[in-house]
């Protein structure tokens, strides 16, 4: 092949034409801590799913599931097989929280696992549901699975939404839809990118405690105060 003119960088510019536009770039997503929770989690799950109206514990469960159900299936949560996470406000409230269900050890058939998520109703359209998602996504990967799987209400438009946007197949079946996502092979970044996000998402958590306990020693010591600052006998008559 004939050698090509020599041209300068310039000239080389000039004639590959006008530089294609950048891509655009990703919209700005914050970092949202998401924790592991453990059995000592028990009673906050509860307080997050009791929250729920009836229409989503409806979409969330599939039927409209009672303060009963809803408490059985929370001391039912098996934290050894599963693995339960959730968004902490500042005050330490469950915002958001997602069961991510193994397949039993030895359960024939593909290996999937299975999620099931809910963010409370004022923290929605803030792109938690999607994280939940995601992070359910890395960790199915990261234990070796190859399927994320969810089951819901046809009408769920925002699971199926968020489902759709990850790449999962929705197959529609009437008033309820089976979306399965194919999840890639683990790599040492994916293992790396779950440690490090579960060691921040730790550290955030340990400091929302200590600034709760911070802001309720500063109430403590502001009430004492008002108690010093009264005239003597006051206080015991308040
Ligand atoms: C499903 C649920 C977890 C989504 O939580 P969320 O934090 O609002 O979700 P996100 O903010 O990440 O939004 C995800 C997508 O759904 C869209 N969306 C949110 N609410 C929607 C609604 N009511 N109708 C249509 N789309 C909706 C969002 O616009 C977003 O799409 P986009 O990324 O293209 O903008 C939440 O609505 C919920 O808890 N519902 C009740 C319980 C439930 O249905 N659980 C799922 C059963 S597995």
């Amino acid at each position: 092949m004939p050698n090509a003119p020599e041209l300068s960088p310039a000239a080389r510019l000039e004639a590959a034409g006008p530089a294609a536009s950048p891509p655009p770039a990703p919209p700005f997503a914050p970092w949202i801590p998401i924790r592991s929770l453990s059995p000592r989690h028990r009673e906050r799950i509860a307080a997050h799913l009791l929250a729920l109206s009836e229409r989503d514990r409806y979409l969330r469960f599939g039927y409209a599931a009672g303060d009963a159900q809803i408490q059985r299936y929370v001391d039912g949560l098996d934290f050894d097989r599963d693995e339960v996470f959730g968004v902490f406000n500042r005050r330490l409230q469950l915002i958001a929280l997602a069961h991510l269900a193994f397949p039993q050890p030895g359960q024939p058939g593909p290996q999937a696992a299975e999620f099931g998520g809910s963010v409370v109703a004022a923290a929605r359209g803030r792109g938690y549901g999607a994280r939940l998602f995601e992070h359910a996504m890395l960790h199915a990967r990261n234990r070796g699975l190859d399927t994320l799987f969810i089951h819901a209400l046809s009408e769920n438009t925002a699971m199926l939404r968020i489902a759709r946007k990850a790449g999962a197949r929705v197959e529609r079946e009437g008033s309820e839809s089976d979306a399965y996502l194919k999840l890639p092979q683990d790599t040492l970044a994916s293992q790396v990118e779950q440690w490090v996000g579960d060691g921040a998402a730790e550290i955030d958590y340990r400091l929302k405690q200590q600034s709760r306990l911070v802001g309720s020693l500063i109430d403590a010591i502001g009430e004492v105060r008002s108690g010093i600052g009264k005239q003597p006998g006051q206080a015991a008559k308040d």
